[in-house]
């Protein structure tokens, strides 16, 4: 790498738009499941208990970071952990994602979620961010997140992952007002949890509104968009946030609107027409297909400079794939992607 930056700091000033010496690189799902190491982990501990225990939380947290290089250091978490201090059972099955044992379909159901400050509900998320800060330095941005308000919801009441999540859409144009109390819920539970992640040593954040794409633009502008803004709001100024989803092409300047300083993008639109749809005053993140990564190396190499190309050396881009790793990818595509955004000098 010829940079004079260190990891933090180069991701830190790209999330604020400033000039960096090369562009910054983190992959979403870094920390699982296509490294031997995390799977030689898995085979001794539930993925629970790493997520529950700081030091093999933190393990995970630093494997693709040694490995790779990357500027970014994505807490080993889930999106789910804070439902639990929600007083909401689930477990996460391999292969399979979260599971919810009683889904939230009833007034009565919402009225009994509690709304809880991360200290009570996820102390050991918190914990975790303050040993994986002491342990990182200035190698790496410590990375914390949560799922959105929208894409918690599809698991609520849906009960597990689905293509459609029909009945999260159902309660959602059917019935308001429930609507809005459970929005209303997470959302608070959401920002005191991205809140106290930032106070333990987040240096910045990430809000995961996976399933988004399955919104319409009158609909996300009534019935979503709301809460995202609400999130951002009550953020500004603690630490950069980025705002992620996918298959969101026909949102991307809503979303843009509701005021996170980076909109992580998929790669379905080119970067530079992305970043002309979100407008000038955001940052950008992404934007390979994580597919891709199953192609020869030429492959990758040539979609990697044409995303450095179209990003054209302008402050404020972070390369990223447009979603997480799959499984199956060979860690040393990984590998070379950081190499060559790290030497790729562009502008
Ligand atoms: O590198 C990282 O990003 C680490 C932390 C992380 C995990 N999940 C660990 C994990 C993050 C940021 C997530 C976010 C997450 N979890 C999202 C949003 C991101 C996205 O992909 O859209 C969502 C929707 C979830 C819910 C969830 N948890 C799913 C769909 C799964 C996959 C189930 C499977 O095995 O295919 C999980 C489990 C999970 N979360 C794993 C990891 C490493 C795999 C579990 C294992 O090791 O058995």
């Amino acid at each position: 790498m010829s940079g004079t930056m260190c990891g933090r700091e180069r991701l830190l000033a790209a999330a604020s738009g400033q000039t960096v010496d090369a562009t910054p690189v983190w992959f979403m799902r870094q920390a699982g499941r296509c490294l031997p190491e995390y799977r030689a982990l898995r085979k001794r501990h539930a993925f629970m208990t790493v997520a529950r225990t700081p030091e093999l939380a933190v393990e995970a947290t630093l494997m693709p970071v040694d490995r790779f290089g990357v500027d970014g250091a994505v807490l080993f978490a889930d999106i789910m952990l804070p439902l639990e201090g929600m007083g909401v059972d689930f477990e996460i099955r391999p292969g399979v994602g979260p599971v919810i044992a009683n889904p939230i379909r009833t007034p009565a159901d919402i009225e009994r979620i509690r709304v809880v400050d991360p200290e009570e509900g996820t102390p050991y998320v918190l914990d975790a961010l303050r040993l994986l800060r002491a342990e990182l330095g200035e190698r790496a941005a410590s990375l914390g997140f949560a799922g959105a308000p929208f894409t918690l919801a599809c698991y609520l009441v849906d009960g597990q992952s689905s293509r459609e999540y029909p009945r999260t859409k159902a309660l959602m144009y059917g019935e308001p007002d429930l609507w809005h109390a459970l929005m209303d819920k997470l959302t608070e539970v959401t920002l005191r949890y991205l809140k106290g992640q930032i106070a333990a040593g987040a240096d910045a954040v990430q809000l995961f509104d996976s399933w988004l794409g399955l919104v319409g633009v009158d609909t996300y502008a009534a019935k979503v968009a709301p809460y995202t803004r609400r999130i951002f709001d009550g953020l500004r100024g603690m630490a950069p946030t980025i705002h992620f989803s996918t298959g969101t092409t026909h949102l991307l300047g809503q979303i843009g609107e509701t005021g996170p300083d980076l909109v992580s993008v998929d790669w379905r639109m080119p970067l530079d027409e992305a970043w002309s749809t979100i407008g000038p005053r955001r940052g950008i993140q992404g934007n390979l297909d994580p597919t891709m990564l199953m192609a020869p190396w030429p492959v990758v190499e040539a979609a990697t400079l044409d995303i450095l190309e179209r990003a054209g050396g302008r402050p404020g881009h972070i390369f990223n794939l447009g979603h997480g790793i799959l499984p199956e990818t060979d860690p040393d595509q990984l590998a070379r992607i950081v190499e060559l955004v790290h030497g790729g000098r562009y502008g």
